[in-house]
């Protein structure tokens, strides 16, 4: 392993993978984040949304810098993405969403854990369970979103089952499909919707101690009357592109950042990366960087990026390699091998922030984050 010079930013210190690639997390701002979503909802419990690696942020340590200032709980897709969370020592409630194998019931039950109840043959099937492997239990109601959950024209038959689960029920919820649109007419329908359909519930006598039905937009667009509880993601990590969000304080939370490893000064001619789709103009620095696309930093910003150096960007060349990607800059720009660069920054106007690389892709932040996976390191800021 090469020695860590003093001269390497302190951001580009080797991680222990020993690949100088990390995704910077400031986790003070994860936290003003959090308390900017406490007073948008007015107060409500909030769960963090931390599926997806805490949407690429890492979740151990997001959950562990929410968890210690308080918060009602977590939210993950899958049983794997929990248990990772109570292996770190995550103890607050944790709500997977996604659906689940019976077989999987004792190893969420041993772990306390809650899970969503996705449709009525679900239901069925936990009614069975449930009494044995004793887990929580939130009821997703259907209400516009057309992918998971009990719908309204089916919960007359559900009642009785889940009548019988009513010791296990924490509560009930719904998702919306369309929070962030400008037009509120199809959350208002998704809303009234909740609302019958929890009146249906408790008119038969269920109670729903936990009531939630908005995501981050949801709550920042405060679609949340009556609700005990909102489910945020996307705002914790400052990427919501609302107008409500920013107003609110939002900030992003994450930087990549990735260590030079050649950095060569070269003639006109010279011709960079696979197909050689970049030839330069003139003499230039090519600035090569420990970071492709099995990082999940996506080939198709290939000759479109920008990377940042020192209060500058420059354009990524060429095509992005498995493990590397080339930045040119100018000949008179000193980038040093061990320096690093920032490939996705936190400031919102960047060219490279992550709201304007999403805009590139034609995609939303949260899959330019989303994608990071397992080969980055993820460091507190
Ligand atoms: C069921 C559910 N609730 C809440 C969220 C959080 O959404 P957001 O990140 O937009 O706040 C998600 C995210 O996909 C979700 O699937």
């Amino acid at each position: 392993m090469p020695p860590v010079s003093d001269t390497m930013a302190p951001s580009a210190r080797l991680p222990q993978n020993g690949r100088a690639l990390s995704a910077n997390v400031d986790l003070g701002r994860l936290v003003r984040n959090l308390n900017a979503m406490r007073q948008a909802s007015k107060g409500l419990g909030i769960l963090a949304v931390v599926k997806a690696n805490a949407y690429g942020h890492g979740a151990v340590q997001v959950a562990r810098a929410l968890e210690a200032s308080g918060l009602a709980g977590f939210c993950v897709a899958t049983l794997p993405e929990a248990l990772e969370l109570r292996q770190a020592g995550i103890s607050s409630p944790i709500l997977v969403f996604g659906s689940f194998r019976p077989e999987s019931l004792p190893v969420a039950a041993a772990h306390g854990l809650d899970l969503t109840v996705v449709s009525a043959e679900h239901l069925l099937e936990l009614s069975e369970l449930v009494p044995r492997h004793p887990v929580g239990l939130h009821l997703k109601l259907d209400t516009g979103m057309g992918r998971s959950g009990l719908l309204l024209s089916e919960l007359g038959t559900c009642l009785d089952a889940i009548r019988r689960l009513q010791p296990w029920i924490r509560g009930a919820m719904g998702h919306f499909a369309a929070a962030e649109d400008p037009d509120p007419r199809f959350s208002r329908l998704q809303r009234s919707r909740f609302l019958d359909g929890l009146a249906q519930l408790r008119d038969a006598g269920i109670s729903l101690p936990q009531v939630h039905h908005a995501n981050s937009a949801g709550c920042l667009r405060g679609f949340t009357e009556g609700d005990t509880h909102v489910r945020c993601g996307i705002a914790l990590y400052g990427l919501s592109e609302l107008e409500e969000a920013r107003q609110a304080g939002l900030s992003p939370i994450l930087e990549l950042r990735a260590e030079v490893f050649r950095s060569q000064l070269v003639p006109a001619g010279t011709t960079v990366g696979y197909g050689c789709t970049y030839v330069a103009p003139q003499p230039v620095r090519l600035v090569t960087l420990d970071c492709g696309y099995a990082d999940g930093y996506p080939r198709a910003l290939a000759n479109r990026a920008q990377a940042g150096y020192q209060g500058a960007t420059y354009p990524v060349v060429g095509q992005v390699s498995m493990d590397s990607l080339t930045v040119v800059v100018p000949e008179s720009v000193d980038v040093r091998t061990g320096k690093s660069m920032v490939l996705l920054s936190r400031e919102p106007a960047d060219p490279h922030s992550v709201a304007n690389t999403a805009r590139l892709l034609g995609t939303i932040p949260y899959e330019v984050t989303c994608s990071l996976n397992r080969r980055v390191t993820r460091d507190p800021a």
